[in-house]
Protein backbone atom coordinates (compact mmCIF):
# COMPACT_ATOMS: atom_id res chain seq x y z
CA UNK A 1 0.00 0.00 0.00
CA UNK A 2 2.70 2.38 -0.78
CA UNK A 3 0.34 4.71 -3.69
CA UNK A 4 -0.04 8.36 -1.86
CA UNK A 5 -1.91 11.07 -3.35
CA UNK A 6 1.22 12.36 -4.63
CA UNK A 7 2.34 9.45 -6.67
CA UNK A 8 -1.02 8.80 -7.63
CA UNK A 9 -1.46 12.16 -9.31
CA UNK A 10 2.23 10.85 -11.31
CA UNK A 11 3.50 14.38 -11.61
CA UNK A 12 0.27 15.38 -13.81
CA UNK A 13 -0.25 18.72 -11.49
CA UNK A 14 0.54 19.12 -7.59
CA UNK A 15 -1.67 18.00 -4.64
CA UNK A 16 -1.24 20.44 -2.02
CA UNK A 17 -2.45 21.08 1.72
CA UNK A 18 -2.35 24.43 3.46
CA UNK A 19 -0.17 24.10 6.61
CA UNK A 20 0.78 26.48 9.02
CA UNK A 21 5.00 26.79 9.81
CA UNK A 22 4.17 25.75 13.48
CA UNK A 23 2.79 22.31 12.17
CA UNK A 24 5.71 21.71 9.87
CA UNK A 25 7.99 21.33 12.95
CA UNK A 26 5.69 18.68 14.55
CA UNK A 27 6.45 15.13 13.47
CA UNK A 28 3.34 14.10 12.98
CA UNK A 29 2.15 16.48 10.70
CA UNK A 30 5.28 16.66 8.69
CA UNK A 31 5.26 12.78 8.03
CA UNK A 32 2.03 13.33 6.12
CA UNK A 33 3.08 16.24 4.85
CA UNK A 34 6.05 15.13 2.95
CA UNK A 35 4.52 11.40 2.42
CA UNK A 36 1.19 12.30 0.64
CA UNK A 37 1.62 16.24 -0.82
CA UNK A 38 3.92 17.75 -3.66
CA UNK A 39 2.91 21.27 -2.82
CA UNK A 40 2.06 23.51 0.13
CA UNK A 41 0.37 26.60 0.89
CA UNK A 42 -0.22 28.98 3.94
CA UNK A 43 -2.82 29.23 5.41
CA UNK A 44 -1.97 32.15 7.22
CA UNK A 45 1.90 32.80 7.41
CA UNK A 46 2.15 34.46 4.00
CA UNK A 47 -0.74 36.77 4.32
CA UNK A 48 0.33 40.34 4.64
CA UNK A 49 -1.16 40.96 7.82
CA UNK A 50 1.49 38.34 8.80
CA UNK A 51 4.51 39.73 7.13
CA UNK A 52 3.73 43.52 6.92
CA UNK A 53 4.42 44.33 11.23
CA UNK A 54 4.40 48.38 10.98
CA UNK A 55 5.71 51.25 9.42
CA UNK A 56 8.85 52.57 10.71
CA UNK A 57 9.64 56.50 11.31
CA UNK A 58 11.03 56.67 7.83
CA UNK A 59 8.06 55.58 6.28
CA UNK A 60 9.83 52.28 5.68
CA UNK A 61 7.77 48.83 6.14
CA UNK A 62 8.94 46.52 8.86
CA UNK A 63 8.81 42.80 7.90
CA UNK A 64 8.61 39.63 10.20
CA UNK A 65 10.28 37.15 7.43
CA UNK A 66 10.44 34.56 9.77
CA UNK A 67 7.64 32.08 9.52
CA UNK A 68 8.20 32.70 5.52
CA UNK A 69 11.67 31.37 5.53
CA UNK A 70 11.00 28.47 7.78
CA UNK A 71 7.91 27.58 5.50
CA UNK A 72 10.88 27.95 2.14
CA UNK A 73 13.28 26.10 3.84
CA UNK A 74 10.66 23.01 4.51
CA UNK A 75 9.71 23.24 0.93
CA UNK A 76 13.30 22.91 -0.01
CA UNK A 77 14.54 20.02 2.13
CA UNK A 78 11.42 18.13 1.19
CA UNK A 79 10.94 18.87 -2.68
CA UNK A 80 8.00 20.67 -2.31
CA UNK A 81 6.00 23.31 -4.65
CA UNK A 82 5.06 26.38 -2.63
CA UNK A 83 2.12 28.06 -4.11
CA UNK A 84 2.00 31.50 -1.99
CA UNK A 85 -1.33 32.90 -0.42
CA UNK A 86 -2.04 35.80 -0.60
CA UNK A 87 -0.49 38.95 -1.61
CA UNK A 88 -3.81 41.21 -1.23
CA UNK A 89 -6.86 40.51 0.65
CA UNK A 90 -8.82 42.84 2.24
CA UNK A 91 -9.37 40.76 5.60
CA UNK A 92 -5.55 40.39 6.33
CA UNK A 93 -5.03 44.24 6.54
CA UNK A 94 -2.40 45.30 8.50
CA UNK A 95 -2.82 47.64 11.41
CA UNK A 96 -0.46 50.37 10.23
CA UNK A 97 -2.34 50.23 6.65
CA UNK A 98 -6.02 50.60 8.42
CA UNK A 99 -4.72 53.52 10.62
CA UNK A 100 -2.61 54.63 7.43
CA UNK A 101 -2.46 58.73 7.97
CA UNK A 102 -0.54 59.20 4.30
CA UNK A 103 -2.06 60.29 0.94
CA UNK A 104 -4.05 57.94 -1.48
CA UNK A 105 -0.47 57.95 -3.63
CA UNK A 106 1.21 56.98 -0.59
CA UNK A 107 -0.72 54.40 0.22
CA UNK A 108 -0.09 53.15 -3.09
CA UNK A 109 3.64 53.01 -2.88
CA UNK A 110 3.32 50.83 0.38
CA UNK A 111 1.42 48.43 -1.96
CA UNK A 112 4.00 48.55 -4.72
CA UNK A 113 6.97 48.43 -1.92
CA UNK A 114 5.49 45.57 -0.27
CA UNK A 115 4.67 43.54 -3.38
CA UNK A 116 8.14 44.02 -4.50
CA UNK A 117 9.91 43.39 -1.28
CA UNK A 118 8.13 39.89 -1.11
CA UNK A 119 8.61 38.90 -5.03
CA UNK A 120 12.01 39.48 -4.72
CA UNK A 121 13.11 38.24 -1.39
CA UNK A 122 11.20 35.13 -2.94
CA UNK A 123 12.21 34.71 -6.40
CA UNK A 124 12.66 30.82 -7.33
CA UNK A 125 11.45 29.94 -4.37
CA UNK A 126 7.74 30.30 -4.67
CA UNK A 127 6.30 29.18 -7.83
CA UNK A 128 3.00 30.81 -7.50
CA UNK A 129 1.02 34.02 -5.77
CA UNK A 130 -2.58 34.70 -5.22
CA UNK A 131 -1.76 38.58 -6.21
CA UNK A 132 -5.58 39.53 -5.28
CA UNK A 133 -7.93 37.10 -3.42
CA UNK A 134 -11.55 37.88 -3.38
CA UNK A 135 -11.39 41.37 -4.99
CA UNK A 136 -15.17 40.34 -6.75
CA UNK A 137 -18.35 41.59 -4.78
CA UNK A 138 -21.08 38.80 -4.14
CA UNK A 139 -23.53 41.46 -5.62
CA UNK A 140 -24.59 40.85 -8.90
CA UNK A 141 -24.61 45.20 -9.54
CA UNK A 142 -21.40 45.74 -7.88
CA UNK A 143 -18.09 44.94 -9.69
CA UNK A 144 -15.43 45.37 -7.29
CA UNK A 145 -15.71 44.54 -3.35
CA UNK A 146 -16.05 47.62 -1.37
CA UNK A 147 -12.36 47.82 -0.05
CA UNK A 148 -9.38 50.16 1.52
CA UNK A 149 -7.70 48.66 -1.62
CA UNK A 150 -10.25 50.37 -3.83
CA UNK A 151 -10.71 53.60 -1.51
CA UNK A 152 -6.84 54.59 -1.82
CA UNK A 153 -6.00 52.92 -5.37
CA UNK A 154 -9.41 53.02 -7.56
CA UNK A 155 -11.18 50.58 -9.89
CA UNK A 156 -7.83 49.30 -11.56
CA UNK A 157 -6.35 48.55 -8.20
CA UNK A 158 -6.58 45.30 -8.94
CA UNK A 159 -4.58 45.36 -12.32
CA UNK A 160 -1.85 47.57 -10.43
CA UNK A 161 -1.21 44.98 -8.24
CA UNK A 162 -0.71 42.32 -11.04
CA UNK A 163 1.61 44.83 -12.73
CA UNK A 164 3.41 45.46 -9.96
CA UNK A 165 4.15 41.56 -9.37
CA UNK A 166 5.00 41.07 -13.19
CA UNK A 167 7.01 43.85 -12.59
CA UNK A 168 8.91 42.36 -9.82
CA UNK A 169 9.31 39.27 -11.07
CA UNK A 170 8.59 38.50 -14.30
CA UNK A 171 9.06 34.36 -13.74
CA UNK A 172 6.61 33.94 -10.55
CA UNK A 173 2.97 32.70 -11.81
CA UNK A 174 0.25 35.25 -10.94
CA UNK A 175 -2.98 33.91 -10.02
CA UNK A 176 -6.74 35.61 -9.15
CA UNK A 177 -8.24 33.53 -6.55
CA UNK A 178 -12.06 33.76 -5.34
CA UNK A 179 -14.70 32.16 -3.60
CA UNK A 180 -18.48 30.53 -4.96
CA UNK A 181 -17.24 30.28 -8.78
CA UNK A 182 -18.76 26.70 -8.89
CA UNK A 183 -22.59 27.95 -8.74
CA UNK A 184 -22.38 31.58 -8.83
CA UNK A 185 -22.60 32.84 -12.31
CA UNK A 186 -22.82 35.66 -12.21
CA UNK A 187 -19.83 36.08 -10.13
CA UNK A 188 -18.18 33.84 -12.24
CA UNK A 189 -18.35 35.81 -15.56
CA UNK A 190 -17.28 39.13 -14.05
CA UNK A 191 -13.88 36.94 -12.79
CA UNK A 192 -13.37 35.81 -16.40
CA UNK A 193 -13.94 39.33 -17.41
CA UNK A 194 -11.26 40.39 -15.46
CA UNK A 195 -9.28 37.21 -16.48
CA UNK A 196 -9.49 38.56 -19.95
CA UNK A 197 -8.73 42.09 -19.33
CA UNK A 198 -5.50 41.02 -17.39
CA UNK A 199 -4.77 38.62 -20.22
CA UNK A 200 -4.20 41.66 -22.70
CA UNK A 201 -1.27 42.97 -20.77
CA UNK A 202 -0.03 39.49 -20.23
CA UNK A 203 -0.65 40.11 -16.46
CA UNK A 204 -2.04 36.94 -15.68
CA UNK A 205 -1.08 33.18 -15.04
CA UNK A 206 -3.56 30.87 -13.53
CA UNK A 207 -7.01 31.18 -11.72
CA UNK A 208 -7.93 29.27 -8.24
CA UNK A 209 -11.45 28.68 -7.84
CA UNK A 210 -11.93 28.28 -3.62
CA UNK A 211 -13.43 24.58 -3.98
CA UNK A 212 -15.42 25.40 -0.37
CA UNK A 213 -18.25 23.22 -1.05
CA UNK A 214 -20.69 20.60 0.29
CA UNK A 215 -21.05 16.79 -0.30
CA UNK A 216 -24.69 17.93 -2.27
CA UNK A 217 -23.69 21.10 -2.99
CA UNK A 218 -23.11 22.66 -6.09
CA UNK A 219 -23.92 19.52 -8.42
CA UNK A 220 -21.54 18.05 -10.52
CA UNK A 221 -22.53 19.75 -13.48
CA UNK A 222 -22.38 22.96 -12.17
CA UNK A 223 -18.83 22.42 -11.26
CA UNK A 224 -17.72 20.91 -14.59
CA UNK A 225 -19.23 24.09 -16.53
CA UNK A 226 -17.50 26.68 -14.21
CA UNK A 227 -14.65 24.27 -15.03
CA UNK A 228 -15.08 24.55 -18.76
CA UNK A 229 -15.02 28.40 -18.72
CA UNK A 230 -11.93 28.50 -17.16
CA UNK A 231 -10.62 25.87 -19.65
CA UNK A 232 -11.74 28.04 -22.44
CA UNK A 233 -9.02 30.69 -21.16
CA UNK A 234 -5.31 30.35 -21.53
CA UNK A 235 -4.67 30.02 -17.77
CA UNK A 236 -3.70 27.64 -15.89
CA UNK A 237 -6.17 26.29 -13.06
CA UNK A 238 -6.31 26.00 -8.93
CA UNK A 239 -8.68 24.08 -7.58
CA UNK A 240 -7.79 26.05 -4.18
CA UNK A 241 -8.69 25.74 -0.41
CA UNK A 242 -10.70 22.25 -1.09
CA UNK A 243 -13.21 21.08 1.72
CA UNK A 244 -16.31 19.30 1.35
CA UNK A 245 -18.72 20.18 4.26
CA UNK A 246 -20.81 17.06 5.08
CA UNK A 247 -22.71 19.24 8.29
CA UNK A 248 -24.94 22.45 6.51
CA UNK A 249 -28.28 20.66 8.04
CA UNK A 250 -26.93 20.16 11.48
CA UNK A 251 -27.97 16.78 11.30
CA UNK A 252 -24.73 15.37 12.52
CA UNK A 253 -23.06 14.78 16.26
CA UNK A 254 -20.24 12.72 14.57
CA UNK A 255 -19.24 11.77 10.97
CA UNK A 256 -21.20 8.71 9.97
CA UNK A 257 -20.07 5.98 7.30
CA UNK A 258 -22.92 7.05 5.06
CA UNK A 259 -21.79 10.80 5.08
CA UNK A 260 -18.34 10.08 5.23
CA UNK A 261 -18.97 7.77 1.88
CA UNK A 262 -20.74 10.16 0.15
CA UNK A 263 -18.20 12.84 1.57
CA UNK A 264 -15.89 10.45 -0.56
CA UNK A 265 -18.18 10.55 -3.81
CA UNK A 266 -17.85 14.22 -3.59
CA UNK A 267 -14.25 14.44 -3.53
CA UNK A 268 -13.81 11.64 -6.41
CA UNK A 269 -16.07 13.82 -8.33
CA UNK A 270 -14.17 17.06 -7.78
CA UNK A 271 -10.79 15.19 -8.64
CA UNK A 272 -12.04 13.45 -11.94
CA UNK A 273 -13.38 17.01 -13.06
CA UNK A 274 -10.05 18.25 -12.97
CA UNK A 275 -8.28 15.27 -14.00
CA UNK A 276 -9.73 15.33 -17.15
CA UNK A 277 -8.66 19.42 -18.20
CA UNK A 278 -5.83 19.54 -20.43
CA UNK A 279 -2.46 19.11 -19.25
CA UNK A 280 -1.15 22.10 -19.81
CA UNK A 281 -3.91 23.77 -17.62
CA UNK A 282 -3.61 21.98 -14.81
CA UNK A 283 -1.50 23.29 -11.95
CA UNK A 284 -2.94 22.53 -8.15
CA UNK A 285 -5.63 20.70 -6.15
CA UNK A 286 -5.00 22.35 -3.13
CA UNK A 287 -6.58 20.54 0.27
CA UNK A 288 -7.50 23.63 2.86
CA UNK A 289 -5.86 21.73 5.93
CA UNK A 290 -4.97 18.51 6.60
CA UNK A 291 -7.30 16.90 9.10
CA UNK A 292 -10.80 17.42 10.34
CA UNK A 293 -9.51 18.91 13.56
CA UNK A 294 -7.44 21.99 11.86
CA UNK A 295 -10.37 22.86 9.59
CA UNK A 296 -11.20 26.87 9.67
CA UNK A 297 -14.51 25.66 10.00
CA UNK A 298 -14.84 25.32 13.67
CA UNK A 299 -18.17 25.66 15.17
CA UNK A 300 -16.92 29.39 16.74
CA UNK A 301 -16.79 30.64 12.82
CA UNK A 302 -19.23 28.13 11.54
CA UNK A 303 -21.77 27.43 13.84
CA UNK A 304 -21.54 23.67 13.80
CA UNK A 305 -19.30 21.06 13.81
CA UNK A 306 -17.66 19.91 10.48
CA UNK A 307 -15.52 17.19 9.09
CA UNK A 308 -14.47 18.43 6.12
CA UNK A 309 -10.63 17.00 5.16
CA UNK A 310 -9.37 13.48 3.77
CA UNK A 311 -7.49 12.78 7.28
CA UNK A 312 -9.66 12.14 10.67
CA UNK A 313 -8.21 14.01 13.92
CA UNK A 314 -5.82 10.96 14.36
CA UNK A 315 -4.24 11.77 11.32
CA UNK A 316 -5.78 8.44 9.53
CA UNK A 317 -7.04 8.40 5.89
CA UNK A 318 -10.63 9.00 5.54
CA UNK A 319 -13.11 7.69 3.02
CA UNK A 320 -12.58 10.93 1.51
CA UNK A 321 -8.57 10.09 0.87
CA UNK A 322 -10.33 6.89 -0.79
CA UNK A 323 -12.31 9.18 -2.81
CA UNK A 324 -9.33 11.51 -4.31
CA UNK A 325 -7.60 8.20 -5.56
CA UNK A 326 -10.61 6.94 -6.97
CA UNK A 327 -11.18 10.09 -9.29
CA UNK A 328 -7.59 10.20 -10.98
O1 LIG B 1 -2.92 32.56 15.78
C1 LIG B 1 -3.87 33.37 16.48
C2 LIG B 1 -3.85 33.06 17.93
O2 LIG B 1 -2.58 33.42 18.46
C3 LIG B 1 -4.97 33.83 18.62
O3 LIG B 1 -5.03 33.49 19.96
C4 LIG B 1 -6.30 33.53 17.96
C5 LIG B 1 -7.44 34.32 18.58
O4 LIG B 1 -8.35 34.78 17.61
O5 LIG B 1 -6.22 33.85 16.61
C6 LIG B 1 -5.24 33.10 15.91
O6 LIG B 1 -5.24 33.51 14.57
C7 LIG B 1 -6.32 33.06 13.77
C8 LIG B 1 -5.74 32.29 12.60
O7 LIG B 1 -6.78 31.92 11.73
C9 LIG B 1 -5.00 31.03 13.04
O8 LIG B 1 -5.90 30.14 13.64
C10 LIG B 1 -7.09 34.24 13.29
O9 LIG B 1 -7.75 34.86 14.40
C11 LIG B 1 -8.13 33.80 12.29
O10 LIG B 1 -8.75 34.96 11.74
C12 LIG B 1 -7.45 33.03 11.18
O11 LIG B 1 -8.46 32.57 10.31
C13 LIG B 1 -8.04 32.26 8.99
C14 LIG B 1 -8.88 33.08 8.01
O12 LIG B 1 -8.55 32.70 6.69
C15 LIG B 1 -8.62 34.56 8.16
O13 LIG B 1 -7.29 34.90 7.84
C16 LIG B 1 -8.23 30.78 8.75
O14 LIG B 1 -7.28 30.05 9.55
C17 LIG B 1 -7.99 30.45 7.28
O15 LIG B 1 -8.36 29.11 7.02
C18 LIG B 1 -8.87 31.35 6.42
O16 LIG B 1 -8.61 31.05 5.07
C19 LIG B 1 -9.37 31.78 4.10
C20 LIG B 1 -8.46 32.02 2.92
O17 LIG B 1 -7.30 32.68 3.33
C21 LIG B 1 -9.20 32.81 1.83
N1 LIG B 1 -10.43 32.17 1.46
C22 LIG B 1 -11.35 31.87 2.57
C23 LIG B 1 -10.64 31.04 3.64
C24 LIG B 1 -11.58 30.71 4.77
O18 LIG B 1 -11.99 31.87 5.46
Amino acid sequence: DDITLKSATENNFFVGVAVSETRTNLPAYDEVYTREFSSITAENDMKMASIFTGIDGSGNIIYDWSKVDGLIAYAEANNLNVHGHTLIWHRSLPQALENFAGTDQEFEDLIEQYITDVLTRYQGKINSWDVVNEAIDDDPNIQWRNTIFLQRMGVDYVEKCFAFARAADPNVKLFYNDYNMTFDATKRGKVLTLVDDLLLNDLIDGVGYQMHIDYNFPTKQQIQDATDDLVAKDVLIHFAELDVKVNAANDLTELTEERAIAQAQRVKEVVEIFNAIPQSKKYAITLWGLKDNDTWLIPENNGRPEWPLLFDASFNKKEAYQGFLEGL
